[in-house]
């Protein structure tokens, strides 16, 4: 008797304690519970994935234990293109809110879970709507492309959206006479317009992370290095892919690795891509970029690392937080996605 009474006092406290955490979800961005330290996360999350038909997409940038329990790792692109053809009931997006976004454009039946709302994208938030659309009124003959790392107001705005691995391809297909604005990545615009050779107007974003890089210390890295190659994401300042060996999107760095004859490279892309890459070329040797500030561990993207297991196994387990996005706004992102998807086979 007494043991029920515990028992019913207590299911009621977790019930008080996890109805404050819904309260606070829009404030805090994920589920605030304490767990006990017996869960088994691992453990927990394989069981409600099971249960509840639900995948879990994880980018390359995610820690190591949640890209070890994700049903799928990739990058933005291929990402995107597991969303768009999973029959699972429940996304649960291991990556930044744009991701989880474009989840749920392709899916709008579907709940699409993000471990923490507040994982966004300091790309993706130097383009706003408002002033996009200005930019957009001022040249009103523009092909518009834009980059995944952008909200669902800016899909909407845009004619094809592309990712780093395919945005070569997109410019290409765009005929020689259109004009093309590129948002909202200056780096990569800049990058594109030297491969492609097309005049494009940028829009002026960038990536905190990927211009964090010191030049003068990867260059001394390499003279260090006899025999290394310099390896760097597309959204790294126009310095450093001029001395990149390799300039490509995520998938694209860990297929170079795996194929190059180099034994020693220096990676300029978030460190959180060293798990996949040692798991795939565990023989090469794998120096992580150095970045300007030394007090700072500016090459951790402070977004994706917003996911942690624990936030994980919470919102599989109440599936909260999920992410929504207005139906008509939806429709409108879903045109430019779907260009890329179909530009994208
Ligand atoms: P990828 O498309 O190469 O995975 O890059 C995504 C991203 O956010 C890079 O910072
Ligand atoms: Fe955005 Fe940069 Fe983080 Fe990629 S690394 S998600 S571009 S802030």
């Amino acid at each position: 008797m007494f043991g029920i009474f515990i028992g019913l006092n207590q299911e009621r406290k977790i019930m008080t304690t996890l109805q404050l955490a819904k309260r606070n979800i829009k404030e805090k961005g994920f589920l605030d519970i304490e767990t006990p330290k017996s869960v088994d996360f691992v453990k927990e999350i394989k069981k409600l994935r099971k249960k509840k038909n639900a995948i879990i997409l994880a980018h390359y940038y995610q820690e190591d234990a949640i890209q070890d329990i994700a049903d799928f790792v990739g990058d933005s692109l291929a990402l995107a293109q597991k969303a768009a053809t999973t029959d699972a009931d429940i996304i649960v997006f291991a990556g930044v809110h744009f991701m989880a976004e474009t989840a749920k454009i392709l899916n709008p039946k579907k709940k699409v879970l993000l471990p923490d709302l507040k994982a966004g994208c300091s790309l993706a938030d130097s383009c706003p709507p408002a002033d996009f659309e200005a930019f957009k009124k001022e040249n009103p003959n523009h092909i518009v492309v834009s980059y995944v790392n952008t909200s669902a107001e800016i899909k909407a705005l845009t004619d094809i959206v592309c990712t780093s691995s395919n945005a070569e391809k997109i410019i290409n297909s765009i005929p020689k006479d259109r004009p093309i604005i590129f948002a909202p990545d200056r780096n990569l615009g800049a990058w594109l317009i030297k491969k492609t050779g097309r005049d494009m107007l940028l829009w002026d974003g960038a990536c905190m992370v990927h211009e964090a890089f010191s030049i003068d210390k990867i260059l001394k890295l390499y003279a260090e290095n006899p025999g290394s190659e310099i390896i760097a994401h597309p959204e790294s300042e126009a310095h450093l892919l001029k001395v990149a060996k390799y300039v490509g999107s995520t998938s694209g760095l860990l297929n170079y690795v795996k194929t190059s004859k180099a034994k020693t490279f220096i990676v300029a892309t978030e460190v959180g891509i060293l798990h996949k890459m040692r798991q795939d070329s565990p023989d090469k040797i794998l120096i992580p970029a150095p970045v300007e500030d030394d007090s700072c561990n500016c090459s951790e993207c402070f977004y994706m690392k917003m996911n942690t297991m624990k936030k994980l196994y919470l919102c599989l387990k109440h599936e909260l937080p999920h992410v929504e996005v207005d139906p008509e706004l939806s429709k409108k992102a879903l045109v430019s996605i779907e260009r890329m998807l179909e530009l994208s086979k």
